[in-house]
């Protein structure tokens, strides 16, 4: 087996993304592009992997080490072209002997299997193989011209393309699969031969056929090899991975009942016999189990949910929610940071936060663990099978012991033992017959001033 090392070109403007971001940050269901990217390309076991950024970019590091541990960067100070922007990664491949393949930040829609299929076509007779496809309109891509025998002979931009050659309808991806050695070895002879006065990657092809070599060709479907320019086109991407996602989670086996209305991220982990209901929202990780039932209107993310639960309707799961077996998690109910065991239920109007909940409690109407004190969050420990009445409030710290019951309405400030009773509330006062003579003194005013 040959090994692979990725090259990822990044370095492109953005500018019609009108934004502050560099465009391979931007994000489609939940993952950047770049990301997309990557998670792709890591399905090859790449040996290496170089990103090339623009100036400036540089803050690409992180992101690209969330998917390739070892990913390195280098800058294209200047934008001079594909050819120049994937000779400033010759640094770092320079000891590399195995198969380059070459791919764009902002194509995030790419197969592992496409790029599988790529790669292996190179080998010591084929040393280069392009990445082709038929557009629905072939304007503005390089155009693929092949020879008799349908190898591939040369990549002509638009602007440089004669009339004839413009007629041609097979085009460029601008992904590559190439021989680390033969490509140093052509780029260093590419010269800015061209309209756009770049350093042209695409003209290695012709280097390659002068040294009587051929190069192969891949088609893909376009929808794989699109690019992303401008929102329109990222909103494009989304819908088209929204759908693929939907689809998979469908053929994992759970039910959607409008699927078109419930939002996925590239790592929604879904489970068996799910039931999703309209208008879900799963932001990233997250991860469901089987036989849960999520209801209308919920979002969610960051969270683990166990089998058998039962989440909202109006329900938001927040980064660190663990939701246990059979829990039941109602309607605006809060959860964040906070772990929730087995048959434990918090049905209505609640924010938890940094808090566990033990087995089997439940938490009434209206409570809320008051975490945070304006600079700092607290934890609140509750026990098992504790019963929270309506409408308190816990103080965090603090600690709920098991069994312990909480008086409807209470302020919780200090441990409650076992079994105990927590009760903090002003005694009641009631006065007989002092709304009817409220009532009365005021009819009488109105009637005099009238
Ligand atoms: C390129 C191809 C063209 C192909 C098209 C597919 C060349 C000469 N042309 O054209 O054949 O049909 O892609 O979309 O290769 N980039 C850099 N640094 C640079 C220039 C580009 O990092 O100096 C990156 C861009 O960020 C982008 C990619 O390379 O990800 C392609 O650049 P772009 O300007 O879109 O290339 P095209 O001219 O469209
Ligand atoms: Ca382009």
């Amino acid at each position: 087996m040959t090994e692979i090392a990725i090259i990822v070109l990044a370095a492109g403007l953005g500018t019609r993304m009108r934004s502050e971001l560099p465009k391979v940050l931007h994000k489609a269901a939940g993952r950047s592009l770049l990301g997309h990217v990557l998670t792709a390309a890591t399905e090859l076991n790449p040996a290496h992997c170089v990103v090339v950024c623009g100036p400036g970019k540089e803050d690409l590091t992180g992101e690209a080490r969330r998917y390739v541990p070892g990913a390195e960067m280098v800058t294209q100070a200047e934008r001079r072209g594909t050819g120049h922007a994937v000779s400033i990664a010759e640094g770092k491949l320079k000891a590399f002997k195995g198969t380059i393949l070459v791919l764009y930040g902002d194509v995030p829609l790419i197969e592992a299997a496409t790029l599988r299929a790529l790669s292996e076509q190179v080998g010591s007779a084929q040393p280069l193989a392009i990445l082709g496809f038929e557009p629905a309109s072939p304007i503005g891509y390089g155009r693929l011209l092949r020879g008799a025998d349908g190898s591939i002979t040369a990549i002509r931009e638009e602007l440089d393309a004669s009339l004839e050659e413009r007629r041609i309808t097979l085009c460029n991806s601008g992904i590559l699969a190439v021989d680390a050695g033969l490509l140093w070895r052509l780029l260093a002879a590419v010269k800015p031969n061209n309209a756009k006065g770049e350093i042209y990657l695409t003209d290695i092809v012709e280097l390659c056929v002068a040294e009587g070599k051929r190069v192969g060709l891949s088609v893909c479907p376009e929808q794989e090899v699109q690019g992303v320019n401008t929102r329109a086109q990222l909103a494009r991407i989304e819908s088209i991975l929204q759908e693929r996602y939907r689809a998979a989670v469908l053929d994992g086996g759970a039910t959607m009942i409008a699927p078109s209305t419930v939002f996925l991220c590239a790592d929604t982990k879904i489970g068996r016999d799910v039931v999703i209901e309209p208008n879900v929202v799963f932001g990233p990780g997250v991860t469901v189990g089987n036989n849960v039932h999520i209801l209308a209107f919920s979002h969610i993310e960051g969270a683990v949910i166990e089998a058998g639960a039962r989440i909202g309707p109006f329900a938001r799961l927040r980064p660190g929610a663990e939701i246990g077996e059979d829990v039941h998690i109602g309607n605006f109910v809060e959860v964040k940071k906070a772990k929730v065991d087995k048959g434990a239920k918090a049905n209505h109007l609640s924010y938890i936060g940094d808090a566990h909940v033990g087995a089997r409690t439940n938490i009434g109407a209206g409570t809320i663990t008051a975490n945070y004190d304006g600079f700092d969050k607290h934890h609140t420990e509750i026990g098992a099978g504790v019963s929270i009445g309506s409408n308190a409030v816990l103080v965090a710290p603090v600690t709920i012991g098991d069994g312990a019951t909480i008086g409807a309405g209470s302020v919780v400030t200090s441990e409650i033992e076992p079994d105990a009773l927590a009760l903090a509330r002003p005694p009641l006062e009631t006065r007989a017959g002092w709304s009817a003579r409220f009532r009365a003194a005021k009819l009488s005013r109105k009637k005099a001033k009238s």
